[in-house]
């Protein structure tokens, strides 16, 4: 099928390169020509394992493509996901003004289409937001109704960072939200080639399974993360507790890696905004509070026991090792290592670090740090060293690698050393 994807962030370019790689005729749009021209030269906008090798493959196939013509894209294609981001506002509230620009701009390439053509919101938006916001503008600019002449579709995406072919590919559910039959066929038909449980619901309910997968997630990481500041001050190893207590099926293994707390894009916005959302309906959503609270303080747990080592870091030089949110990407979107590293060198520390792939976009974001090519020069002469992101490479540092330290101390943020 032919295939539009308006947005090439990290899961617009992921959602375009994979449904080419089944088969499908991609063309991607961003208003970004730098990421368009990019895709075209086969380099991608992102970092994330497989993911060049195949937009290369798949551009040279001829079934990808990018541009910045969304009427054109439109034009060209049968169905077209929405893949902007969603941002938080200062309130925590969601910011829907590019999903509203985006849903304006195909209205408008919509207008001078006769065949039918399915508009797929792919982007998290809070329930309602298809059927309130994507909807009506859709009708303004387009001047038709989502029924005979055009189709509507709310199709939440799950994949992880570091992870997101894998989990495109071979994904637990696939979730279709679909204003009617017609537009829900058509989905269902680009994904037959996947092997995973199709579920056809409503619009608002598919944007809900989306905002519950991303509340029970970081709840499980909190309630894990609390256990095991427990345990560290009863010098028990919360892993040997959280491998223990995977095994029970009614929990399950995953999401037990207790640390500094969760960061990325997606787990601390979806939650802000559907407490927002449910204090907006008059409901006190204390449970998700008291996990965003939880997650606020976490990174300063790791802080704490490094000060009571030293009762000051004036002058100390602190080695960070992993500044991305989580291996496997280059993205720093909100890391905990920010956090940790801004009030390090508010309280006089000097900073050396390493992050095999998110080194120039921390810099960006906090600017007053070394940035070391390998983990052996960033440990040099520290007086500590704080691991924050459970990149496998940190897996092969041996004793040997630590020699360089003026004092070995070694706090782990992530398990992964050996
Ligand atoms: P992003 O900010 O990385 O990328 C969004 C892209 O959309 C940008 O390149 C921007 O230039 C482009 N854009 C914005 N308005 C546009 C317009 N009118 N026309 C064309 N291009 C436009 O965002 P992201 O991380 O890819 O997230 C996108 C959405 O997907 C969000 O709602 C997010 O919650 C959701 N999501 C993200 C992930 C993830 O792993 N990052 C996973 C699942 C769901
Ligand atoms: C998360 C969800 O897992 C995806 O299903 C979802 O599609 C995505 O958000 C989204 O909506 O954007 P992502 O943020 O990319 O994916 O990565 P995760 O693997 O979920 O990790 C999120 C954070 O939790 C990271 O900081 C990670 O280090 C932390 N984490 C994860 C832990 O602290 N412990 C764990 O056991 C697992």
């Amino acid at each position: 099928m032919k295939v539009s994807v308006i947005g090439t962030g990290y899961a617009g370019i992921v959602t375009g390169v994979c449904l080419a790689e089944m088969g499908h005729t991609v063309i991607m749009v961003d208003v970004i020509k730098e990421k368009v021209d990019a895709i075209n030269r086969g380099e991608s906008p992102i970092f994330e394992e497989g993911l060049e090798e195949l937009i290369r493959k798949n551009r040279d196939s001829k079934r990808l493509e990018g541009t910045t013509d969304i009427a054109g894209a439109v034009m060209g294609s049968e169905i077209t996901f929405i893949s902007v981001g969603t941002p938080s506002r200062a309130d925590g509230s969601i910011d829907l003004g590019y999903v509203r620009q985006a849903s304006e701009d195909v209205g408008k390439a919509l207008k001078n289409k006769d065949d039918y053509h399915v508009v797929v919101v792919k982007s998290t938006v809070v329930p309602g937001t298809t059927d309130n916001v994507v909807i009506p503008a859709l009708e303004r600019s387009s001047g038709k109704g989502p029924d005979s002449e055009f189709g509507v579709c709310m199709n939440p995406e799950f994949l992880r960072e570091g992870k997101a072919i894998e989990d495109f590919m071979n994904p637990d559910k696939i979730v279709i939200g679909q204003h009617d039959h017609r537009a829900g066929d058509v989905l269902e038909k680009l994904y037959a080639g996947f092997d995973a449980p199709k579920l056809r619901v409503d619009l608002k309910t598919a944007e809900m399974i989306k905002y519950a997968n991303n509340t029970f997630l970081p709840a499980k990481i909190t309630l894990i993360n609390e256990i095991g500041n427990i345990c560290k001050r009863l010098g028990i190893d919360v892993y040997d507790v959280a491998k223990a207590v995977g095994l029970d099926k009614r929990i399950g293994p995953m999401f037990l890696n207790a640390g500094v707390g969760f960061g990325g894009s997606c787990f601390p916005k979806d939650m802000k905004a559907l407490v927002h959302k449910a204090k907006k309906l008059e409901l006190e959503p204390t449970m998700i509070e008291s996990v965003l609270k939880a997650n606020k303080n976490q990174p300063m747990m790791l802080v704490s026991i490094l000060k009571r080592i030293y009762n000051s870091l004036e002058g100390k030089t602190i080695c960070v090792l992993g500044l991305a949110f989580k291996p496997g990407t280059d993205d720093i979107r909100e890391s905990p290592a920010i956090r940790i590293v801004k009030r390090l060198l508010e309280d006089g520390a000097a900073v050396r670090a390493h992050d095999p792939k998110a080194g120039k976009n921390f810099k960006r974001e906090v600017s007053d740090i070394m940035i070391l090519r390998t983990p052996q020069e960033a440990l040099k002469g520290a007086h500590a060293c704080l691991v924050l992101t459970d990149w496998p490479e940190y897996r092969e540092l041996e004793d040997r690698d630590f020699e360089g330290m003026e004092n070995k101390v070694i706090i782990e943020g992530r398990k992964i050393l050996n």
